[in-house]
């Protein structure tokens, strides 16, 4: 493929299968999304989070997590000490990973209360002995995701970049937000920039990728290998493509139509039941309805008459969802536009 772009300047890319990838994000890439994406040709290359303790103890919810194993998907565990890290990658081991990917910038409490995360940017120390350790035990593809830092007072990225570098990792991917920022304000690119330049390994950046254009200025901004793309594509993953087009140079692709909009929630659905059950499957589907329809007029009576009865079958979405497109394709959607609750009755 020819890379007429510019702005990247990669340097290893043989360990990544693609230079636009889906962030891990627990509670939405999980398996029936993995399958999704991989039929819109985009590499899904991490589970979401896995516990390691949850790992170790081969609880069955977790050993689900872990999904098909594909030959690119590497999975993602927090540890917050070298022992369980080195359990945790045995059981990886013993289930063909493709790869391990740490997760060394989740700020959540319950994460970073038993050490794990984000917490570990607190101690490099700890972080160069668990990726020592996770480096001698496999020579699978190995990446670590993390954090500028902890706040405002400790970024330390270049350091500890220069640390996952050292031991043998093989390429990184920055959030580039501090711990104590959450997923507030804005991520500061020239953290990935700087990153980019004091490392050897491929650097993949991450926050705040919302469109065609945000790539385009990470990837000429920050020069950075590849780009990781989380919130922005919740019910959006039209924007891996346009993401795509954008570092290869290309135009914008056209606006989703509303017929491919109703086949990609409809499949999104039909893998969710298939992998979940009816009885969870709403539950999970909401929050991924709620960005497939956030742009478009009514979604909220929509989404109200959706989630009406306890269970939302396959062919009441279909019913629905397709009188809906149907209306908004042909205008007599906005000719009569629907008033929140009567909206299923009218069509
Ligand atoms: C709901 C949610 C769940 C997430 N779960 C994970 C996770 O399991 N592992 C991880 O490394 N990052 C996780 N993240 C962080 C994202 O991968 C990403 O770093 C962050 O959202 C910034 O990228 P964005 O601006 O493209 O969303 C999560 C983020 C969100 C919003």
């Amino acid at each position: 493929m020819t890379e007429v772009f510019t702005g990247f300047k990669p340097t290893l890319p043989s360990v990544l299968p693609s230079r636009i990838f889906s962030a891990p994000m627990a509670g939405y890439t999980d398996p029936p999304y993995r399958i999704l994406m991989k039929e819109f040709k985009i590499p899904v290359l991490f589970t979401e989070m896995i516990d390691s303790h949850a790992l170790v103890y081969r609880n069955e919810k977790t050993m689900k997590m872990l999904g098909r194993r594909d030959a690119d998907l590497m999975t993602q565990i927090a540890a917050g000490t070298v022992a369980l890290a080195d359990k945790a990658v045995d059981v990886l081991l013993e289930n063909e990973t493709a790869g391990i990917n740490i997760n060394m910038g989740c700020p959540a409490k319950k994460v970073v209360s038993c050490g794990g995360g984000s917490n570990l940017l607190r101690d490099p120390s700890i972080i160069k002995s668990i990726v020592q350790t996770v480096r001698k035990k496999t020579s699978l593809p190995f990446s670590v995701k993390f954090r500028s830092g902890w706040n405002q007072d400790l970024i330390n990225y270049e350091e500890i970049g220069k640390i996952y570098e050292g031991e043998g990792v093989d390429f990184v991917i920055l959030h580039a937000r501090t711990r104590a920022e959450a997923f507030g304000g804005q991520a500061h690119w020239d953290h990935i920039e700087r990153l980019k330049n004091i490392l050897k390994i491929p650097v993949i950046g991450n926050g705040d990728i919302v469109s065609y254009e945000s790539a385009k200025k990470m990837a000429e901004v920050t020069g950075c290998d590849g780009i990781a793309i989380g919130r922005g594509a919740i019910g959006n993953p039209w924007l891996y493509l346009q993401a795509d087009a954008a570092i290869r140079g290309l135009p914008p692709l056209a606006e989703v139509s509303p017929q491919e909009r109703l086949r990609v929630i409809l499949r999104h659905y039909e893998l969710i039941l298939e992998y979940y059950g009816l009885y969870h499957s709403s539950h999970i589907f909401r929050k991924h309805l709620v960005g497939y329809m956030k742009s478009l007029p009514g979604h909220k009576a929509v989404k109200e008459s959706l989630f009406s009865d306890e269970f939302l079958t396959y062919e009441k979405l279909q019913n629905i969802l397709g009188t809906y497109f149907e209306k908004l394709e042909s205008g007599s959607f906005y000719e009569n536009p629907p008033i929140a609750a009567p909206l299923a009755a009218n069509m």
